[in-house]
């Protein structure tokens, strides 16, 4: 019997059939046949209710190795709201069928208790004030639950690459530094945004809003572009304050809008102090809370 996983009729060695472990132990052997054949390993770890944003990460993994793996989690510790957690939309089936089709090699999808054990808290990792502002500031212990996470995943994962959305700017540098400080040695890649022809950034969060909902979000995207066509016309709390009236008119409830450095998350008094700017926004729609970010200059 031929155990191989792979079909070597694929230039890029795609699996037969698409591999889906549950448990850490079962991905030794799946790594076993990497490592003897020299393949690089891409990683998109996920939350599930897929869209074509994770699609775009997983599309890029592919196309950078040999092989890869997603994994579906909803992960506890990253929630500051138990009811958010229960409501986060779980769709493993169509999750799988949409993996299949894009040509995933593998899928690990534990349970809690296989990555956190009976202790489901975070660890205390150093995020040099990364996790401070935003996501940060308006969901504290959000940070520490995605860097304990990402830590796991990447120790029994053991990808080459890993692949991020900047949908998630913050957390992307979150992870970076994470890889850094624990010397994982995995490569750390902020993908594009997917968005709708609307500006809209995809989201599984999505999947809740009505579609006149999914309409008016687009003042999102509107206001950050709007943002970065106008910001030098204006310091960043009068700018701030505009969009925040901006706001205010729509249906919209906006929770935050803020200017940070692009590599420290410091947030921005000055323009001049700064060399790359990020805008970030998360607001309320149809009381779904979406966050988005882009780059306000250069
Ligand atoms: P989740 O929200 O499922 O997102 C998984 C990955 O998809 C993240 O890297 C996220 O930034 C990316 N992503 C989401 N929407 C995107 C879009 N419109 N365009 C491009 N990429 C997009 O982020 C998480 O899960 C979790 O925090 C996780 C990293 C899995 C840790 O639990």
């Amino acid at each position: 019997m031929n155990n191989s996983i792979y079909n070597n009729s694929f230039t890029r060695f795609n699996a037969l059939k698409m591999q889906v472990f549950h448990r850490v132990s079962e991905l030794s052997v799946f790594q076993q046949e990497l490592q003897e054949k020299g393949y690089s390993l891409g990683f998109v770890a996920t939350m599930g209710a897929l869209h074509e944003g994770h699609l775009t990460l997983l599309r890029q993994a592919n196309r950078d190795n040999e092989a890869s793996i997603v994994s579906i989690f909803v992960n506890p510790t990253q929630f500051n709201n138990p009811e958010d957690l229960d409501k986060y939309p779980r769709r493993t089936d169509e999750d799988l069928e949409l993996l299949k089709a894009e040509g995933a090699t593998a899928v690990f999808m534990p349970s809690v208790e296989e990555m956190y054990g009976t202790q489901v808290q975070s660890e205390e990792i150093d995020l040099a004030g990364l996790d401070q502002g935003m996501e940060g500031e308006f969901r504290p212990g959000h940070f520490p639950g995605v860097a304990t996470v990402v830590k796991r995943l990447f120790e029994v994962i053991k990808p080459q690459r890993a692949y991020f959305g900047n949908k998630d700017y913050q957390q992307v540098l979150v992870v970076e530094r994470v890889a850094r400080i624990f010397n994982l040695p995995v490569e750390v890649i902020g993908c594009e945004t997917a968005r709708y022809p609307s500006g809209l950034a995809m989201s599984s969060r999505n999947f809740r809003l009505s579609s006149q909902g999914m309409e008016e979000a687009a003042i999102i995207y509107h206001e950050m572009t709007w943002a970065s066509q106008n910001y030098q016309n204006f310091s960043p709390a009068k700018l701030r304050k505009s969009i925040q009236e901006h706001f205010a008119e729509s249906s919209l409830d906006l929770e935050y809008i803020e200017f940070a450095d692009a590599r420290t998350m410091q947030k921005v008094q000055d323009w001049q102090d700064h060399e790359a700017v990020q805008v970030f926004v998360a607001a309320f729609c149809e009381g779904v809370r979406l966050i988005d970010n882009r780059n306000l200059y250069p």
